[in-house]
């Protein structure tokens, strides 16, 4: 039978135009999916904390301006940034200083479900009411919100105008998937692999400098916007090993069941090789080393705090005795963040038949997949040293 699959147009659009997490409130919908971050976020709630209690207390004047880059569709932004506001309003009333007005920015890529995320936000405090009020009612927020859409790669806010940049599993994704890789004639190609988890050593390469380039260009950017006395909060995948190609609990993710469902496709005549080889997981989980050169050589931000902190399991089970439940939660974990680009890439209903054979194998292999997939972040708390 003759391969299909080429229906699909837009392969070569560029990344940050196509990718989102599954928006809406469906069953593989990011919203719905994001528990696992929503643990990990709270275990480390600790380590925001501490960085927010080294943030500079500005004028009340001027509103007290938060970012959280890569807000995505769910609820965890709205949590984040109601953590923040919350702490650095006690902040300033134990400092007996009055407080500012905060305003908050969610910001992600132009396709992000930002109707979702907005339907999720609970409605402003009453402007008659006074702080302490706000901080009472759980049910509103006591901040302005906007949503600002963009690639943090690049600039987004004017000048100076920042005080805190917040981004919490997002940076691990690339600003695209390195051009050599895709690129038959390189030493680079992925030849029969979707992601870098496993690949040679020219794959590898090109994946790194792209994330060293990636987040050199993430920083500058931000050491233009932040306020001379702003910082940051970031939180992206990590890794244990030193060697790029074991990308841990993400090369479970997309590099074993995931990567064997790419393959029944081929192996059944419903996708080619090419179209196999032309698709690659755009991510990058670095490691602390990595991240810290990148840091250092950019130069514009002092680092407080880096470190890699276990997150834990990216699934969320009722049964784990439950093979069909342990399957259907790792296809829905790995389709609420790469369905959008899988649709693009091979069509909606090839990419439900992929899914589909992701979902029957992580059930085959319900106890190992339990058992061996750990995220670890890179947790990192920077302050600005450079005014340029
Ligand atoms: C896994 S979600 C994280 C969502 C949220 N921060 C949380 O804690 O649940 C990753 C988000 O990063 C966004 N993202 C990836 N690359 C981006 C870029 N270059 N610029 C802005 N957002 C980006 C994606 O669109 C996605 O919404």
């Amino acid at each position: 039978m003759a391969p299909k699959g080429d229906n699909v147009v837009v392969s070569n659009m560029k990344l940050e135009n196509l990718l989102s997490m599954k928006g809406g409130k469906g069953e593989a919908s990011y919203a719905n999916n994001s528990q696992a971050q929503a643990r990990h976020a709270r275990s480390m709630i600790h380590l925001l904390k501490e960085a927010l209690d080294a943030v500079q207390l500005s004028s009340p004047e001027s509103p007290f301006v938060v970012v959280d880059l890569g807000c995505s569709s769910g609820s965890n932004t709205i949590f984040v940034v109601d953590a923040i506001i919350k702490h650095m309003t006690k902040r300033y009333e134990a400092a007996g200083y009055e407080s500012p007005e905060f305003s908050a920015f969610f910001s992600d890529l132009p396709s992000n479900d930002f109707n979702t995320l907005f339907q999720l936000l609970p409605p402003l405090a009453n402007d008659g009411g006074s702080m302490e009020e706000c901080l009472a009612a759980d049910n509103h927020r006591s901040y302005f919100a906007a949503a600002v859409p963009g690639s943090f790669y690049r600039r987004l806010f004017p000048a100076r105008s920042i005080n805190l940049f917040h981004s919490a599993f997002s940076l691990h994704w690339l600003s695209q998937v390195p051009e050599s890789v895709l690129d038959k004639t390189s030493a680079a190609y992925n030849e029969g692999m979707v992601f870098i988890h496993g690949a040679n050593e020219h794959t590898t390469n090109a994946y790194k400098k792209q994330f060293k380039s990636d987040l050199s260009s993430f920083l500058r950017s931000r050491s233009k916007e932040m306020k001379k006395c702003g910082s940051m909060f970031l939180v992206c995948l990590g890794r244990t090993s030193q060697d790029p190609t074991d990308q841990g609990g993400a090369g479970l993710l997309f590099g074993t069941h995931f990567q064997d469902a790419w393959d029944d496709l081929v192996q059944e005549g419903l996708i080619s090789k090419e179209k196999r080889d032309n698709f690659n997981i755009p991510v990058y989980a670095s490691s602390v080393q990595d991240f810290r050169e990148v840091i250092e050589a950019e130069g514009s931000f002092g680092i407080n705090k880096l470190e890699l902190f276990k997150g834990g399991s990216p699934l969320v089970v009722n049964h784990p005795d439950d093979e069909a439940e342990v399957g259907l939660a790792l296809a829905n974990s790995c389709r609420s963040v790469a369905g959008v680009l899988v649709d693009a890439h091979i069509g909606d209903h090839l990419s439900e038949e992929l899914f589909s054979r992701v979902e029957r194998r992580a059930a085959c292999h319900a106890k190992e997949t339990l058992e061996q997939i750990q995220f670890f972040h890179i947790v990192a708390s920077l302050s600005f040293t450079a005014a340029t």
